[in-house]
């Protein structure tokens, strides 16, 4: 029998700690009104000093477990997307995998930034379809607020922390991950980076005095290229899995600005009742934004049999990339 991956159960978290455009008001040169016309953002979530990302995605992860009822003895494999894991190594996979006392089975951090999460569900897919892993915890987790310099009011008022999980199986009622699409091209890698702490610009007094431990982003020139990858990736995923846009039921794109999320809305002619958004209560949460997104829109909409889900992400590197989950019975 062929082997169709499918996620079967999913989870979130989010820290408790909120903070409000009205808070970044008083730390930068900023207003709610400039924060809310140009990003759609409200609030976002921050984690606490000692809450770490490898805590998120765990809480995230077990609460994915649940939901699919599994055993963490039960998952093969531990797949965790994150820019900003607790350390360069050990990878958080292996962290997390030891708080969920997985035993010893494989964990493995994935580094596609903003589309960490994709790029996770397709390698869970393509492990689960051939047959060597039955389940597969697929974890985003971030905890943006480490690399965010307060000071910079171009950045620090667009991220967020959290985490979610999925669980992907070879089995089980859920969503089948129809098809992905992924891709990437490092030609303008410097336009959204975190320069320093890597071989090139290794910690030193002068990477601390010169900010090189935050986020950099050219937030202009962002935007144009995630409308167009972000455009370019859905239809291409549509393409290969033979649907028209009209039977995209709900659109899940990432949550990085409102305006990038309407234009993709619009250029695919979908309705705002059918566009899932988060932006406005969690700002950009990097890999983990369509996975809080996704899990919060199956725990607050009924979604039919035979319904389509478009996700679509893009990020540093630049990496982008969309898959088509299908609303299923057991097969
Ligand atoms: O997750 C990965 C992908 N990331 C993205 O896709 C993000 C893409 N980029 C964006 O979402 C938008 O470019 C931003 C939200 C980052 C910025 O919005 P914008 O409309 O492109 O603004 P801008 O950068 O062109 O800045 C316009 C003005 C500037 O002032 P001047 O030069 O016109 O006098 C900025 O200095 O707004 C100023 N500005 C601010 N003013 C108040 C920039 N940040 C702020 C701020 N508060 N926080």
């Amino acid at each position: 029998m062929t082997r169709r991956a499918r996620i079967t159960g999913l989870g979130s978290y989010l820290p408790e700690r909120v903070l409000t455009n009205q808070d970044l008001e008083k730390i930068v040169e900023t207003s709610d009104e400039w924060i809310f016309s140009r990003t759609g953002m409200k609030e976002r979530r921050l984690a606490a000093e000692n809450e770490y990302t490898s805590d998120m995605g765990a809480k995230a992860a077990f609460a994915a477990l649940k939901d699919a009822n599994l055993k963490s003895e039960e998952v093969g494999m531990i797949l965790v997307a994150t820019s900003t894991p607790d350390y360069v190594f050990p990878s958080t996979a292996a962290l997390i995998q030891h708080q969920l006392k997985a035993l010893t089975i494989p964990a493995l951090d994935i580094q596609a930034a903003c589309t960490g999460f994709l790029y996770g569900l397709a390698c869970a897919k393509a492990f689960v379809e051939s047959g060597l892993y039955n389940h597969i915890l697929v974890i985003a987790t971030e905890k943006l607020s480490s690399v965010v310099n307060y000071k910079d009011r171009t950045t620090c008022v667009l991220f967020g922390d959290g985490a979610a999980a999925v669980v992907v199986s070879n089995q089980g009622e859920g969503f089948e991950i129809k098809e992905i699409c992924l891709g990437a091209d490092g030609e303008a890698a410097e336009l959204l980076m975190l320069p320093a702490g890597g071989s090139r610009f290794p910690a030193s007094e002068q990477t601390v005095a010169s900010n090189m431990h935050y986020i950099k982003m050219e937030g202009q020139e962002v935007f144009k290229h995630a409308v167009r990858r972000m455009e370019m990736a859905a239809n291409d995923c549509l393409q290969k899995a033979n649907l028209p846009p009209e039977a995209i039921d709900w659109i899940i794109p990432h949550q990085a600005n409102e305006r990038i999320i309407d234009a993709i809305a619009k250029r695919f002619g979908v309705g705002s009742e059918r566009v899932f958004k988060t932006v406005h209560k969690y700002g950009n949460t990097s890999a983990s934004s369509i996975a809080i997104a996704l899990d919060e829109l199956v725990k607050q909409k009924d979604i039919l049999v035979g319904q389509n889900l478009l996700l679509v992400a893009f990020g540093a590197g630049f990496t982008w990339g969309a898959t088509i989950l299908t609303k299923q019975k057991d097969l």
